[in-house]
């Protein structure tokens, strides 16, 4: 496979794992050339066009320093000038694929957290009601990036000649939707239930030998989990505290995360809303692992770094 075409599948997968479906992508991006239809010249000139065709601006080709057919890939959950240099000494990697967006792909990371409102939505919490409250948080993570030395690994890519893309929210994606279907075919009751079910997931399973597997961050193990929502695993970036109340009111038990801040945890104290966090890196690891068995089968081969755990599901 050539990189570009490792690339498409990412998205490609992304799409076919999002909470919008098919469709809500279709008019995402509909709506996205209405803006730039809209846009005088000028603007129009500063617009990002592949916000066109892509959903996931989080995702990028970064540098394609030769368009080779891929063989080998270094695959890390941070890519940083480190992880370059490790794939310079290696020597014979033909891809490096991140996982956080670096680059052009971080300062639009704002641009794909839009989908948690449908993902609210989705667990029945009123869109206007999301909409109003992921505006606030999108703008602060906007914000939150803008301050970022973006080109820094990209830079490093570019000296040393080494190819380079990422796959944020597309292996997110495809994290949560494995977690959906694994939570809807067991029906977990209470908490412990839940936790239990999480710890047979070999990501989590790894995670739990360094003390870093699923935790109840908010409730207790004998809690029912009522209406399990999937809202903290996908879309860019933490979502606003202030939606647990919404969440609550809106019929949701129990929440699993990625992770949470002390400020989101507070709120969904008062909200009387459980939350679990599945973990941040193994969850990572889970999305990546995803994708990844699909270049596997393509008989690309995959050396693991910076903190992602490789495990197949590909036979
Ligand atoms: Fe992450």
């Amino acid at each position: 496979m050539k990189i570009k075409e490792i690339y498409n599948l990412a998205i490609q997968m992304g799409i076919k794992a999002d909470f919008r479906g098919g469709e809500g992508i279709k008019k995402f991006l509909e709506n996205k050339r209405k803006q730039y239809e809209k846009m005088d010249e000028e603007e129009k000139e500063e617009f990002d066009k592949e916000a066109l065709e892509n959903p996931y601006l989080d995702s990028r080709i970064y540098h394609i320093a030769e368009d080779k057919e891929v063989k080998k890939v270094l695959v890390g959950v941070d890519i940083e000038p480190a992880e370059i240099l490790m794939a310079k000494e290696i020597g014979d990697i033909d891809l490096i694929i991140g996982h956080h967006p670096i680059g052009k792909g971080l300062a639009h990371l704002a641009d794909v957290m839009d989908l948690q409102c449908d993902v609210l939505n989705f667990y029945g919490v009123p869109i206007n009601i999301a909409e109003g409250l992921m505006k606030e948080r999108i703008e602060e993570v906007a914000r939150g990036v803008n301050s970022k030395n973006h080109q820094r690994t990209v830079d490093a890519a570019k000296l040393l000649k080494m190819n380079l893309m990422n796959s944020h929210t597309p292996c997110d994606n495809l994290a949560a939707k494995f977690l959906k279907d694994l939570i809807e075919e067991k029906e977990p009751e209470r908490i412990g239930d839940l936790i239990g079910l999480l710890k047979e997931v070999p990501e989590y399973r790894e995670a739990m030998k360094i003390g870093a597997g699923p935790k109840i961050f908010v409730g207790a193990s004998e809690n029912r989990c009522g209406k399990i929502a999937l809202t903290e695993i996908t879309g860019g970036s933490e979502g606003s505290p202030k939606l647990f109340g919404k969440m609550a009111n809106a019929g949701i038990g129990t929440v699993i995360g990625m992770h949470v801040s002390e400020e989101h945890k507070k709120q969904a104290e008062e909200a009387n809303l459980n939350v679990v966090i599945a973990g941040h890196i193994s969850s990572d690891s889970l999305g990546i692992n995803l994708f990844l068995d699909e270049l596997e089968k393509q008989g690309i081969e995959i050396i693991p770094c910076s903190g992602f755990t490789r495990i197949s599901r590909a036979k």
